[in-house]
């Protein structure tokens, strides 16, 4: 009896002293954590969502295609007039599909992602925990490809979740960003008429018209046909 509480007192006090230890290595010590300020880290977040990334590297780095600037020295450099101008509007020829455009955000973005973007170009894009973007899984099939790069590439923030639409675009003739899926769009839209307007864009006026953005030169072809392998997947009535 003696003796059997003995261990388990003995027990208990290893179990302790090694849940101690576990929790003290999980917890972040002070000096390490995160130092950069709410609105930055937001961000740093919405660069992720946004797909900002895609087109000028990972934290702006750039290195992504010869036409798209990196955003570290600039970020730093322009005035929050003249970035949130950049966002909302969009910079570049929209007009040549051969060369990526920076996307018209404006009618897409609220004003306190805009300025978070703006605070995060400020602070020189640091790395922030947790902002990075979704990882692609690339040996399970064209369709699961194609899902990871709609959620990597931001297709999702124009047009909805599942290709359902429905976010505005109040200047444009449609009033809104068109949905990839449901019966008119297939009858328009065949696999080369899908993959043609990944890769080309299509302007359909200038900002504050939200186009679609040229994806040539920053996805290959291969991404390009997972994208649609992903998009025929989706609701077709
Ligand atoms: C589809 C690719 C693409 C995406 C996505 C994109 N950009 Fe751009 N961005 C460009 C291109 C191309 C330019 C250069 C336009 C030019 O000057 O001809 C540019 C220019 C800029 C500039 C001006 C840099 C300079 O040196 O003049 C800023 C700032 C910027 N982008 C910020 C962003 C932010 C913030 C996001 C995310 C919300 C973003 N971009 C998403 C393609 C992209
Ligand atoms: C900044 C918003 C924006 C982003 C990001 C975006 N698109 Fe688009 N997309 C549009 C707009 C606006 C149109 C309509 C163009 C038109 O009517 O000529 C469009 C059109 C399309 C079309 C043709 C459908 C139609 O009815 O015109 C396809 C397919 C498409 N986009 C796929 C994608 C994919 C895939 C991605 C991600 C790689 C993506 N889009 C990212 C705004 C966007």
């Amino acid at each position: 009896m003696q003796r059997s509480r003995l261990v388990v007192l003995a027990a208990a006090l290893v179990a302790s002293a090694t849940w101690g230890t576990a929790h003290a290595l999980s917890g972040t010590p002070a000096a390490h954590r995160a130092t950069v300020a709410p609105l930055v880290a937001e961000g740093a977040h919405d660069f992720v969502q946004f797909a900002c990334g895609q087109c000028h590297g990972p934290n702006g780095i750039g290195g992504v295609s010869t036409d798209v600037p990196a955003l570290r020295v600039v970020g730093r450099a322009m005035s929050t007039k003249q970035l949130r101008s950049i966002i909302d509007h969009g910079l570049g020829v929209a007009k040549d599909p051969a060369k990526p455009y920076m996307p018209v955000w404006g009618a897409v973005m609220s004003n306190r992602q805009v300025a978070a973007l703006v605070a995060y170009l400020h602070a020189g894009l640091p790395a922030v925990k947790g902002a990075v973007p979704v990882v692609v899984q690339t040996s399970q099939g064209a369709v699961v490809e194609g899902q990871g790069l709609y959620v990597r590439n931001g297709c999702i923030n124009c047009h909805g979740p599942n290709g359902l639409g429905g976010v505005p675009n109040p200047q444009s003739p449609d009033k809104s960003i068109p949905p990839l899926s449901g019966a008119g769009f297939f009858k328009e839209f065949n696999r080369k008429a899908i993959a043609d307007v990944i890769r080309s864009g299509s302007v359909i006026g200038r900002a504050p018209i939200v186009s679609m953005p040229h994806w040539g030169g920053i996805l290959e072809q291969s991404q390009i046909d997972a994208l649609v392998a992903y998009i025929e997947t989706l609701k077709s009535g």
